[in-house]
């Protein structure tokens, strides 16, 4: 677990890192789950946290309403470590989030604010425009509630952690 947490740690820390770019998956009413990559913004083994950040109009926002728990992957091959995550996913938006885009780059910041909203049909590529706006901007803080790790070792070796027992580790059969 200690391994696991340092290569998360890196994600925010190293931009090379995979654990930089998680795959976020979110269920939806109509029963696909929805998986898409966000940036890792910040990590909190003290607190079991992990933070991504992202646009109040996403699709992901209206999924997250629906049912706040999510899934988080990681696939470290350097390391040959998959993370797997299950979460709960507390959405944080106004005044509150004002520390958080205080420190997001101005360049970065156009990402909060696109018109029409992501995820509409537009008749062009380019059929789009951006202007910053801290009203369009949300930050999702993820209480993790379990950790599953397989490492790829001469012999696979595979664990699960649950914060209900207390991230006492358990062996699983690969
Ligand atoms: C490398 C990479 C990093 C991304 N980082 C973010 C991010 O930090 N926040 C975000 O909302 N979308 C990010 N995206 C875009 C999402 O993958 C996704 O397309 C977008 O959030 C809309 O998702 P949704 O319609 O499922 O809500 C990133 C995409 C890539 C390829």
């Amino acid at each position: 677990m200690d391994f696991a947490w340092t290569q998360v740690s890196r994600g925010r820390a190293d931009k090379k890192s995979p654990a930089r770019h998680p795959t976020f998956i979110t269920s939806s009413s109509d029963n696909f789950p929805r998986a898409r990559t966000l940036v890792m913004r910040r990590s909190d083994r003290k607190n079991n946290e992990i933070e991504f950040h992202t646009d109040t109009t996403s699709s992901k926002m209206f999924l997250l309403q629906e049912d706040p728990r999510a899934g988080i992957h990681i696939w470290l091959p350097k390391v040959q470590l998959q993370i797997q995550m299950n979460v709960v996913v507390e959405v944080k938006v106004g005044d509150i989030t004002t520390p958080n885009w205080r420190d997001v780059p101005t360049n970065s910041r156009v990402a909060y604010g696109t018109t029409p909203s992501p995820g509409t049909v537009i008749p062009s590529p380019l059929a789009y425009d951006h202007a910053p706006d801290q009203k369009r901007f949300a930050v999702l803080v993820c209480h993790i509630q379990s950790i599953e790790l397989l490492l790829l070792a001469d012999k696979h070796i595979r664990a699960q952690y649950k914060k209900i027992t207390n991230w006492r580790g358990e062996w699983l059969s690969p």
